[in-house]
């Protein structure tokens, strides 16, 4: 089982944000120890949901963050958001049909969808904010 580790690589510079994070990151490790444990279907969607749930809050937050400080490329990052979530909830939704069975892949993809997230688009935001903050 991989567990994801926080390390400044990850560090967007903006402390609010990397807080955010830090907790997507601890919930995708939850997720891990429950399909490593072969927790229920149940408490898999459960899972899912709160690390869909906690994704919808800090996308909100960025977006917030985005338009206090005049961000430019606010249009670019928003549609970002709704591709990630998007696939986030579809995968969550092969989880279900598959009765809480949660495939390798689905994990890389997971991990993928995390850093592409943060090391991408945040990335950029993060350089800007920290100076407009
Ligand atoms: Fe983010």
């Amino acid at each position: 089982m991989k567990e994801l580790a926080w390390s400044d690589i990850l560090s967007v510079s903006v402390e609010e944000i990397d807080e955010d994070h830090r907790k997507l990151l601890h919930i995708f490790n939850i997720l891990n120890h429950a399909v490593a444990d072969r927790e229920s279907a149940e408490y898999v969607a459960a899972v899912l949901d709160e690390l869909i749930n906690c994704t919808v809050w800090h996308f909100s937050h960025e977006e917030r963050l985005m338009l206090k400080y005049g961000y430019g490329g606010t249009e670019e990052h928003k549609a970002q958001h709704r591709r990630l979530l998007d696939s986030v909830r579809e995968l969550q939704k092969g989880i279900l049909q598959a009765q809480g069975r949660v495939s390798d892949e689905d994990i890389e993809f997971l991990e993928r969808w995390l850093a592409e997230h943060i090391l991408t688009a945040d990335m950029r935001l993060g350089s800007y904010l920290s100076r407009a903050m």
